[in-house]
């Protein structure tokens, strides 16, 4: 059996099969070594405002602020919309614990939204239903008729590289006067009816992390059509100097910098996504087309009016039907050194949580219980895809 290494990004031993590790195939060691021939290694040089730049072109929104990771780049964006002690926060549960981690860090709470059966995104419906049934006005703000806390923003997380369906998200956001700030980190580069994940709500986080379509090996984004917000952001993860030479701070800051040398991995990077992404769709495409009528397996899938990265491709696995469940299969597949893993606890299970108000999260749970993530890299060669397919297949 060979011993495998399952954190995301790391290397996987000699013939085995990692989930979803970097692909770096483009300008990555020119650009690196141009930031050590010309010193620029650290938290300024030309490759952050460069990456800022190319990030806000191929989105389309008109600000890019360059943080030091994701859960950063969630956090600030945040603390500029405003959100703070006491305020709640309304957040998908089927997502990885980052996003609202980040509510908690600024003091608000996370109101858990159920995902929908279909896509396995954030339920408008649920959201609808709780801003309806669970909410109240009172002196002009919308309180949680359970908790008695201001609600405040939207936090739909785009899991799996497939847009939430942001329509009704952003009506009602519009109809209650909430803050939207989408969580991109997994879907940069998809689209909802033909616009950009993190150019739809007011404010948007992308992550570069090793495992994620493009890395930085470690890295986010904050994206915002939003002047001063973007300016917000760029001052509060940078120490919040007011005066650089008497270090004069007005606020509390954050070294939240992004480095050059990072910056410089993610422009070459960048330079390749699209690239990527038509490799990610080859990749769902064969895996969707192999497991097609399979009994107790269902792949997933994109809505019609969705663009997806197909970021991690993931199915669902129906222990009646199939004969073992997901994580008998994942223990099936790692017997032969092939990575998979669950999707996340839903966050309104996780004990780091508990005390949050959570709607009805039974979808989340089930498929919680039923997914499982296949290898998605980049780089995953369709012979690997084979043996991937045929252990579920069985025809070992
Ligand atoms: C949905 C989601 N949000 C936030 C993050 C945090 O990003 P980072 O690891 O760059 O902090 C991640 C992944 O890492 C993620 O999958």
């Amino acid at each position: 059996m060979t011993k495998l290494n399952f954190e995301p990004g790391a290397p996987v031993a000699e013939g085995g099969i990692p989930l979803c590790v970097p692909e770096l195939r483009g300008n990555e060691w020119a650009y690196i070594k141009e930031c050590i021939d010309t010193n620029f290694v650290s938290s300024v040089g030309p490759f952050v405002d460069r990456f800022e730049r190319d990030l806000a072109n191929y989105t389309g929104v008109k600000y890019a602020v360059a943080t030091a990771t994701g859960t950063a780049a969630l956090h600030i964006s945040l603390l500029v919309a405003g959100i703070g002690a006491d305020d709640e926060v309304l957040v998908s549960t089927l997502t990885f614990i980052a996003p609202v981690n980040a509510i908690r860090y600024v003091g608000a709470r996370p109101v858990f939204v159920d995902a929908e059966p279909e896509y396995w995104e954030m339920d408008p419906q649920k959201v609808r239903d709780f801003l309806k049934n669970d909410c109240q006005r009172v002196d002009g703000e919308l309180r949680n008729l359970h908790t008695g806390r201001r609600v405040r923003a939207i936090m739909p997380v785009h899991i799996l590289g497939h847009p939430v369906d942001m329509d009704p998200i952003m009506a009602l956001a519009q109809e209650y006067n909430l803050v939207v700030i989408e969580d991109a980190t997994e879907s940069l580069g998809a689209k909802y009816k033909g616009v950009m994940t993190g150019r739809i709500g007011q404010i948007a986080c992308f992550s570069f992390n090793g495992n994620k379509i493009i890395t930085s090996g470690g890295g986010g984004m904050i994206v915002t059509d939003n002047e001063a917000w973007a300016r917000k952001a760029k001052y509060l993860t940078t120490q919040a100097k007011d005066d650089p030479l008497e270090f004069v701070h007005n606020e509390i800051g954050f070294n939240y910098r992004l480095t050059n040398l990072q910056a410089a991995l993610g422009c070459a990077q960048l330079e390749q996504l699209d690239d990527y992404i038509a490799v990610k769709h080859r990749i769902a495409e064969s895996y969707t087309n192999a497991f097609a009528g399979v009994p107790g397996i269902t792949p997933m899938r994109q809505a019609d009016w969705a663009d997806s990265i197909f970021w991690m491709y993931t199915l669902l696995v129906d222990e009646t039907l199939y004969g073992m469940d997901s994580r008998a299969l994942m223990r099936k597949l790692a017997k032969e050194g092939i990575q998979a893993r669950p999707l996340w606890q839903p966050v309104h299970l996780s004990p780091a949580h508990t005390g949050s108000y959570a709607v009805d999260c039974s979808v989340a749970e089930r498929l919680n219980r039923d997914a499982l993530s296949l290898p998605s890299s980049v780089g995953l060669s369709p012979e690997e895809q084979q043996r991937v397919v045929n252990i579920i297949l069985d025809k070992e």
